[in-house]
């Protein structure tokens, strides 16, 4: 969480910043700042809110061709201006960005900070305020900056600006993503290339516990000891227009309409020249060396690792547990002789799957990570990595990245089973052909998912899904998207386990939205719906062409059975999309949430 942003150069750096915090945004929105330095100093602006409000804090006049920037999603203090970033120390010479939590900052605190006044609840003003002790115990800036690195425990990603170093920007790196950007007489610093992709697309990334001086010529990348390292920079092969709205009003709707053309994206880049699903081989031996797969996942990337479960066992017949990544380090279960993990993360940064990685690794065990962005840590620390080939995704809420994660996994499993000679009975990549259709004929109706969103959504204070089998799975999903962009309590229920409790709670009216899209449990869903009504809910059941009786709200066009989650996922995205617009809800950037999660 949090976004960071930096330049040197020769232009001046206010726009560049605060455009690069733009992109940003998703990391974090509670509040923001920049502060940049000229030759009469460093000025500081930052403001609760997003960026929008803090350019208007911004004082056109000030210019400055060095400067940092943040965007922050509070973890030490409540969203306010003082706790936003930067911070200075109390002398005002250095000015500090961070994203991460530092875990021993009470500790520092007391060992360093007994007689310095705070100003901001935040654990990175202690930072700042170490650095500045062990500069005026002596010590030259570069060599306090690596001795504070030194005694800090926990994540961090920092930019740090020294007013009598008016040609550098100090950079450090710890479990919080951060890459240096490469320009012609200007450099950059940021959370995420998006953000710099503005000025340049040459990037280098940065390891754990480096640091960096950054001037705008050169760009030092060394080690806590001091030692240089050198490292090639690579291009970020980011289209820019993958990260605009184009005409759409918000970037939920744009990557919903955007799944059938990741569904053929996926096909084509799995595909060999025979037009065969491929997987690579090290990754095939691993599946079939593995004798259980630990899926490790959280939010909707662990709802997709609940459907890889079914295609998993039920194609290549290995038995396969899934896991939330914030329970497991401290839950683990008992685990087999030859475990294979498999992280699945969109951002690839999300901090208690990487906990867990890191964990396992530990233990000799192998992984493999299937996320959206090549290059994250996920990626990078995992044996192996398969790529969602999604486009970036800029919604707080995921979609397009769960059902391409879904479509991954399948072709995992199917792939997976071929190699061991096992019968699929069903040509996978034909069926994702259809999967693609389908979305796109569920996409085209738009008019209908608004209609039920008004009509059981506009008033109402809470919502159930249930499902049984993949369905089940599908309305944990449905229920994760409508209340973390409507605000609508959702949950998702088996149908059959509303009747152990949770059926107290339907009264008149309550909306229950019924997943009917799975022949063998068709009958008692339709059972579980009857329970419900009976006490008074409105149901909304959503079927499959097939399937469908005249009580169905929603019927679906028919797919392969086992593959109905990518599909019976749309309406329930869409639905939760429109019932979020009619309540004046902010659909991208919802309340207290970031995109990418990266403290534990
Ligand atoms: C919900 C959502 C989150 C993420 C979760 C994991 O719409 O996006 O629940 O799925 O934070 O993120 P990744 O997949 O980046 O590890």
């Amino acid at each position: 969480m949090c976004g960071i942003v930096g330049y040197i150069g020769q232009k001046d750096s206010k726009e560049i910043l605060l455009k690069g915090l733009e992109k940003l945004e998703y990391r974090g929105y509670d509040s923001a700042g920049i502060a940049v330095m000229n030759e009469n100093g460093v000025h500081v602006f930052k403001e609760k809110g997003r960026i929008a409000t803090l350019r208007e804090e911004v004082d056109p006049t000030v210019e400055a061709s060095v400067g940092i920037g943040h965007t922050r999603w509070a973890t030490h203090g409540v969203p306010s201006k003082v706790n936003a970033h930067p911070h200075q120390a109390n002398t005002g010479r250095f000015t500090i960005v961070h994203n991460g939590v530092i875990e021993n900052y009470a500790q520092l605190k007391e060992e360093y900070l007994q007689h310095v006044e705070l100003k901001s609840d935040t654990d990175t003003e202690i930072v700042v305020q170490v650095l500045e002790q062990f500069v005026n115990q002596g010590l030259e800036v570069e060599a306090a900056f690596r001795k504070t690195l030194s005694v800090l425990k926990g994540s961090y990603a920092i930019a740090l600006l020294d007013e009598q170093n008016k040609e550098t920007i100090f950079v450090a790196k710890n479990k919080s993503p951060l890459l240096v950007g490469l320009g012609d007489n200007f450099n950059v610093v940021a959370s995420d290339a998006m953000a710099m992709l503005q000025v340049t697309d040459q990037y280098i990334e940065l390891m754990d516990k480096e640091i960096v001086i950054v001037t705008k010529e050169s760009v030092t990348i060394k080690n806590l000891a001091g030692e240089t390292i050198n490292r090639d920079p690579y291009t970020a092969e980011l289209d820019a227009s993958d990260i605009e709205k184009g005409t759409y009003p918000h970037y939920m709707l744009k990557e919903i309409d955007e799944q059938p053309l990741v569904m053929r994206k996926i096909v084509q880049q799995y595909q060999n020249e025979q037009g065969e699903l491929t997987i690579d081989s090290a990754i095939l031996d691993a599946m079939n060396e593995a004798d259980r797969i630990y899926i490790i996942a959280a939010g909707t990337s662990y709802h997709a690792g609940l459907v890889g479960k079914q295609f998993i066992e039920k194609m290549a017949h290995i038995p396969v547990e899934v896991h939330v990544s914030s329970e497991f380090s401290y839950n683990m279960p008992l685990l087999s002789k030859n475990p294979l993990f498999v992280f699945i993360s969109q951002s690839g940064e999300t901090a208690d799957s990487r906990g867990v990685l890191v964990h396992v690794k530990d233990l000799g065990y192998k992984a493999l990570t299937i996320t959206n962005v090549p290059g994250s840590t996920l990626s990078r620390e995992a044996d192996y990595t398969l790529l969602l080939h999604a486009g970036p995704e800029i919604a707080v809420a995921s979609t397009k990245a769960y059902t391409a994660q879904m479509a991954v996994l399948s072709i995992l499993a199917y792939v997976t089973a071929q190699s061991k000679g096992l019968m699929v009975g069903m040509d996978l990549v034909k069926e994702l052909g259809i999967i693609a259709n389908s979305m796109e004929v569920l996409c085209d109706d738009k008019e209908e998912m608004e209609a039920i969103a008004r009509e059981y959504l506009s008033t109402t204070r809470n919502c159930f899904f249930i499902g049984r089998a993949l369905d089940f799975y599908v309305g944990l999903e449905g229920a994760l998207k409508l209340k973390e962009i409507s605000y609508i309590q959702a949950e998702g229920f088996a149908g059959g386990e509303l009747k152990h409790g949770t059926i107290a709670l339907i009264e008149d009216g309550t909306p229950i939205i019924a997943l009917a899209t799975q022949e063998h449990v068709n009958l008692s869903i339709r059972g579980n719906v009857k329970e419900v009504v009976a006490r008074g809910a409105n149901p909304c059941i959503i079927s499959m062409k097939g399937l469908e009786t005249n009580e169905d709200r929603y019927v679906l066009p028919v797919v392969n059975d086992m593959l109905t989650p990518l599909i019976s996922v749309i309406p329930l995205q869409l639905i939760s999309y429109y019932a979020a617009l009619h309540r004046d809800c902010d659909v991208d950037k919802p309340r207290n949430l970031a995109k990418s999660v990266t403290v534990e």
